[in-house]
């Protein structure tokens, strides 16, 4: 399936010169995001993960069907203040801002095998900080998944030591 034909570009948004990559009509396809889904969840299954993790909005989008298909549990990254009980937290760069994340300290035991997903890999500033969190807990990053990396902006380079796998290019 050509997943590409799902992803809305629409330019200029949030800001002059950004080609916003849309996953909406992705997700809006039953078939389409099954698809995606179901490629995640091979790779998961080959990287032994035993735990999903991702940063809001849209790791959760990509992750939580992965961990509802593969029996188990998801830990939400989230911006600042938004987590209720003790965090853990890390600063970050954005491809447009700056923010800090935070994870539950709770919510990976040390040793635990972590596939952290999200829908798009830009300069690779909030995967770096996601990768942080999980490894402050002792959680062992066993791969990485996108649906969609944008080449250009090269935030692979912040990944050389991590198994990464991605659906789309741009
Ligand atoms: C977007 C996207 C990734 C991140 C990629 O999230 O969903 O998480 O930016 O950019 P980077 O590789 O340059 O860090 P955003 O912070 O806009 O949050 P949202 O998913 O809540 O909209």
């Amino acid at each position: 399936m050509d997943l590409k034909q799902y992803v809305a570009i629409v330019p200029d948004w949030p800001k002059p010169g950004i080609k916003f990559k849309d996953i909406t009509p992705l997700m809006a396809n039953g078939e389409a995001y099954k698809y995606a889904t179901d490629q995640i969840v091979t790779y998961a299954r080959e990287r032994e993960a035993e735990v999903i993790v991702g940063p809001e909005a849209r790791g959760f989008i990509i992750g939580c069907p992965v961990a509802y298909s593969l029996g188990v549990g998801f830990a939400p990254v989230r911006k600042e203040g938004k987590l209720p009980r003790e965090t853990v937290k890390v600063d970050y760069g954005l491809e447009y801002g700056k923010d800090t994340l935070t994870i539950h300290r709770d919510a990976i035991k040390p040793g635990q095998r972590v596939l952290i997903t999200d829908d798009l890999l830009a300069t690779g500033g909030t995967i770096e900080a996601t990768i942080k969190l999980v490894e402050e807990l002792g959680g062992v990053v066993a791969g990485i998944a996108f649906l969609i990396e944008l080449t250009y902006l090269d935030g692979r380079s912040k990944l050389d030591n991590y198994d990464v796998l991605t659906l789309l290019e741009y």
